[in-house]
């Protein structure tokens, strides 16, 4: 099944359509992944453009680096972008190469489980600006998305984990049986990550499909976002608590709107204690405390889901059964992090 995985990327790039070849990484994906990815391709010439890891370095010095390196190497409009690394090397990638010239194509090979069921779809491209999380971008489609799970066999546990808190989400949006959050929890993440890829990433792409610049249906992706991405963002800025990763963060972005979504929807407070007793298998949840809880809050207001100084949140009456732009007042988004903190 996996011998014609490639087949497309390798007619693109052996092809004259394309005037250069730019391969990004970081040097963790130069390292792991890029010998795999030549070896697979056959890839001859092409040019390699490296930048840091890590969410600190998805801004816009690093997109300078990226742009600056495109052209000292003479990139044109027929350059293609190849991105070969997780959701941060994505986003980036995506972002720069939709920027320089007014754009040129790309193609996301996602390297990391977050990637390949999440960040590589759906053409969402950007960078982190003034502590706020992807504030600056454009939606723009990469030419091809290509997964292969071979990339995971370097990829540390957390790391792995790390992209289950999306698996996790899209089992909660989807109302097909054989995926919602019952179903999942019957796989393992390891033995069947495969399947998990496949089933989960298509999830997102159904969504995408029929709103691709999230006017309406395509919010119900940031379940669990509202909360956690101020989450993320304060734990960055924070001497409080530890950097969290993006899985980290939206694990308890899940578990505070679920248990909104049972306050305000009766969404049946017994699949909110399965879920989050779910996910302590996976993730360590970090004690909450007062003082985070208001900044936090004061976080949130500053993100760009929001309209106004409202907070819109989507929250769930039941597995599959989401709804948008709902309102929360701060007690019971207080109330949620005493539930989430027992
Ligand atoms: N665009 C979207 O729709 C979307 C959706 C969800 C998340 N995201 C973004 O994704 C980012 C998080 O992505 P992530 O969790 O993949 O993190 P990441 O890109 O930082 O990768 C995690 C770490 O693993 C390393 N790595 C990657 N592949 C490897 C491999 N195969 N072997 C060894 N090491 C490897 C990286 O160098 C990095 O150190 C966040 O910035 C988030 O905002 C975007």
């Amino acid at each position: 099944m996996k011998t014609n995985l490639y087949s497309s990327i390798i007619e693109k790039i052996s092809s004259d359509k394309f005037s250069s070849i730019f391969i990004l990484v970081d040097e963790n994906t130069e390292q792991f992944c890029l010998k795999l990815f030549i070896k697979k391709t056959g890839i001859k010439s092409f040019n390699k453009i490296i930048i840091d890891s890590g969410e600190e370095n998805k801004n816009i010095d690093t997109c300078v680096s990226i742009w600056d390196q495109l052209n000292s190497f003479k990139a044109d409009r027929k350059s293609l972008l190849i991105n070969l690394g997780g959701g941060v090397l994505t986003d980036i990638g995506g972002f720069a190469a939709s920027t320089y010239l007014r754009g040129i194509k790309f193609i996301n090979i996602p390297t990391t489980l977050l990637g390949m069921v999440d960040a590589a779809h759906g053409g969402k491209t950007g960078i982190d600006f003034k502590l706020l999380k992807n504030q600056i971008g454009v939606f723009n489609d990469p030419l091809e998305v290509l997964l292969d799970n071979d990339y995971l066999k370097t990829l540390s546990k957390e790391e792995f984990i790390n992209g289950y808190a999306e698996v996790v989400k899209h089992s909660l949006l989807t109302d097909k049986p054989d995926l919602t959050f019952n179903s999942l929890v019957k796989l393992d993440l390891f033995n069947d990550s495969e399947y998990i890829i496949n089933s989960y990433s298509l999830v997102k792409n159904e969504i995408v499909k029929s709103d691709k610049y999230e006017s309406s249906i395509r919010k119900v992706l940031n379940l669990g976002h509202t909360i956690g991405h101020a989450v993320e963002s304060y734990s960055h800025i924070s001497d409080e608590i530890i950097d969290l990763k993006h899985g980290q963060a939206i694990v308890i972005g899940i578990i505070n709107e679920l248990y909104i979504s049972h306050k305000k929807f009766n969404f049946p407070l017994r699949d909110v204690v399965s879920v989050k007793k779910h996910l302590k298998k996976y993730f360590t949840l970090i004690p909450l405390k007062e003082n985070d809880m208001e900044n936090i809050y004061d976080l949130m207001v500053y993100d760009k889901k929001n309209e106004g100084s409202k907070i819109n949140f989507v929250l769930l009456k039941e597995i599959g059964k989401p709804v948008i732009d709902q309102i929360v007042d701060k007690e019971l988004f207080k109330e949620s992090f005493v539930f989430y903190n027992e």
